[in-house]
């Protein structure tokens, strides 16, 4: 038996060569940080829903027509994706203000935004992901023109599609990250949506009860973060018994 080659470890997740060119396996660990990885713990059987949730959600988006990089999901905790060269953005869409939007506009949370709002960091760990403006991608040439209209294009009908489907659920979705990759072919490239979408990057609050439902559990020690999960992916259908 060969030992598979780790290409990368990141903070959720670890990525290892696929068996086919082009293929990487995303294999979801249960280590949860936050504040830019200052804070560090685990969320048991955390990587096994996160597994199945972004499955069904990257399923779901590729039935409505938005391009991603997922493959199918190989066992609890791997899922094959198409190997994409990451654009160094990470795209958070905002529906109420939470989190990071709030200590920088003194809003109040749980504050309906006026409207859909896109925000862009620069993704680098070692400057803890900072608030960029377009014209920062622009200027350094981290996307084209042409990839950032289709990104904020995907992106916002993948908050139309999510936010309805959440509904459906009793759940708000508040905000969300979203990362694209760039895949080639012949001398054209195009951005397709990768990464992953579960509780880690989305806010994700009970429409009844406003109970989070999300990583913030974890992030301010409110504990119950394995429940909270389970409790997303047990609405999503994605459990086999409801105890
Ligand atoms: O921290 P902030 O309020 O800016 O986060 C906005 C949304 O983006 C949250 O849902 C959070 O989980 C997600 N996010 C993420 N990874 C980051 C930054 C934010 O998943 N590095």
């Amino acid at each position: 038996m060969t030992r598979r080659r780790q290409i990368y470890e990141g903070k959720a997740k670890i990525l290892y060569e696929g068996p086919e060119p082009g293929t990487i396996i995303q294999y979801f660990k249960d280590d949860a940080t936050a504040f830019n990885a200052q804070k560090r713990g685990t969320i048991n059987g955390k990587g096994v829903i996160n597994n199945r949730i972004s499955e069904y959600v990257f399923t779901r988006l590729s039935h409505i027509g938005i391009p991603t990089h997922f493959i199918r999901r190989l066992n609890m905790r791997e899922q094959l994706v198409r190997q994409v060269e990451i654009v160094p953005i990470e795209v958070v869409v905002r529906n109420v203000a939470a989190g990071s939007i709030c200590t920088r506009l003194g809003l109040e949370e749980g504050e309906p935004l006026p409207h859909t709002l896109i925000e862009y960091c620069y993704k680098d760990d070692a400057l803890g992901d900072p608030l960029i403006a377009e014209e920062h991608i622009a200027c350094f040439g981290w996307a084209s023109n042409e990839e950032m209209q289709d990104i904020a294009s995907m992106a916002i009908r993948v908050n139309d599609f999510l936010c309805g489907m959440f509904a459906a659920i009793n759940i708000r979705l508040v905000d969300f990250k979203l990362e694209f990759g760039r895949i080639y072919d012949g001398d054209f490239s195009r951005v397709i949506l990768a990464d992953e979408i579960s509780p880690d990057g989305c806010r994700l609050w009970d429409m009844t009860s406003g109970e989070k439902l999300d990583k913030d559990r974890f992030r301010r020690d409110l504990g119950g973060e394995e429940e909270a999960y389970q409790e997303v992916a047990r609405r999503l259908g994605l459990l086999q018994n409801d105890d």
